[in-house]
């Protein structure tokens, strides 16, 4: 299949590709769509072959969920089997934008855009071409991140490209994602919420319009194997670069001592390896390979770089990463989760 790439400027031209795409999607068409987060590749939610075109494209286990995306409110009614009150208050301070919420589903969502599940996880995006693209189609929207499974995500048309072409017919390329990060999700189909996944709205964010928040254990890596977890998508590798990423984590000294350390002895054996740093210390490190992710004192600049960066150590052929620990204010819960992630939970504590 040809792979087109609409690059849309915010122009009148722009209705004609998004008109496009929304045919597509009505199709039951794949179609790589920006959001504030990352990268979607969408597909009409309510079509049942057209999530399981979803879930091939990527290579995804069907168990694994789809959100739903939504334009409006008034558009949630109808896909959930009730609106609990702390729904209304999260999505009057938090929609459209990078929260998604779990509830109990209706009939109307197929359980194979909810993996077998009884819930459907919900989100507003603010991006106004994901919310043209959604009232072109028929107002819901399953998108997974762009990515092939198990890669980092996309957070630009060209990455989505990478992992897409020949799969889909088009992309529509609304720049880089502002976040970087995939949506925080939330689970309000129990009594107390539950965050299942960290992202661009912080815990205390959510807590401070909540109050008690249960934190699920599988967001630390601390899962129970025996124990099924609630994303089911924590079960699985995820975010991966092909080479060993290995995090370096402690006081600054003796990090960058340590990864120069590491670095020497990987050198030594003819590894060919890198590092991703922050602007703060990039250069005292000896390696060639040396990344900025940015600097400690932007910490969306990080949010918005890491998966690029997960990215660019593919194309550098990196075999091992060392990469530095970000535990920024607000996003460092969100940045810390997905790197360790991608580092398969490889951490040395110095
Ligand atoms: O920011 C985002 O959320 C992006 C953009 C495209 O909107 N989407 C995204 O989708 O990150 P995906 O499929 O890559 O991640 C969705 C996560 C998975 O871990 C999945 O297991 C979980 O949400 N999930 C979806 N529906 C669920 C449900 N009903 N119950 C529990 N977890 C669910
Ligand atoms: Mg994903």
């Amino acid at each position: 299949m040809y792979t087109e790439i609409i690059r849309l400027n915010g122009g009148a031209e722009d209705e004609a590709a998004i008109s496009k795409a929304g045919g597509l999607i009505k199709a039951g068409e794949l179609v790589g769509m920006p959001t504030e987060t990352v990268y979607g590749l969408a597909g009409d939610a309510l079509n049942p072959a057209s999530s399981k075109k979803i879930y091939a494209a990527k290579g995804r286990p069907s168990d694994n969920p789809l959100i739903v995306h939504i334009s409006d409110w008034d558009h949630l009614k109808p896909i959930v089997s009730e609106i609990p009150e702390s729904a209304k208050l999260l999505a009057d301070k938090f929609w459209p934008g990078p929260l998604t919420l779990i509830f109990n589903k209706s009939d109307l969502i197929p359980l194979e855009t909810t993996g077998g599940l009884e819930t459907v996880a919900v989100r507003m995006p603010i991006h106004p071409v994901a919310r043209a693209l959604i009232r072109e189609s028929t107002g819901y929207i399953a998108a997974p991140s762009a990515n092939a499974s198990g890669r980092p995500s996309c957070t630009t048309a060209e990455e989505v490209y990478e992992d897409m072409n020949g799969l889909i017919p088009l992309i529509l390329d609304g720049g880089p994602s502002d976040i970087g990060l995939e949506s925080t999700i939330l689970d309000l189909s129990d009594s107390v919420p539950e965050l299942l996944r960290p992202g661009g709205i912080s815990l205390s964010e959510l807590t401070a319009c909540l109050g008690n928040i249960k934190i699920n254990p599988a967001i630390d890596g601390v899962l129970d194997p025996a124990q099924k977890p609630k994303a089911p998508g924590m079960k699985y590798r995820h975010y991966a670069p092909k080479g060993r990423l290995i995090i370096v984590e402690g006081a600054r000294d003796k990090v960058v001592a340590a990864i120069n350390h590491e670095l020497m002895k990987a050198l030594s054996t003819g590894k060919r390896a890198a590092i991703i740093a922050s602007e703060e210390t990039a250069n005292k490190y000896k390696g060639d390979i040396v990344r900025s992710i940015g600097s400690l004192t932007d910490e969306s600049e990080i949010a918005r770089r890491l998966f690029n960066i997960l990215r660019e150590m593919d194309k550098l052929n990196a075999e091992l990463i060392f990469a530095e620990a970000f535990h920024t204010p607000r996003l460092g819960m969100a940045i810390m989760n997905r790197l360790i992630r991608a580092a398969g939970h490889n951490i040395i504590y110095v």
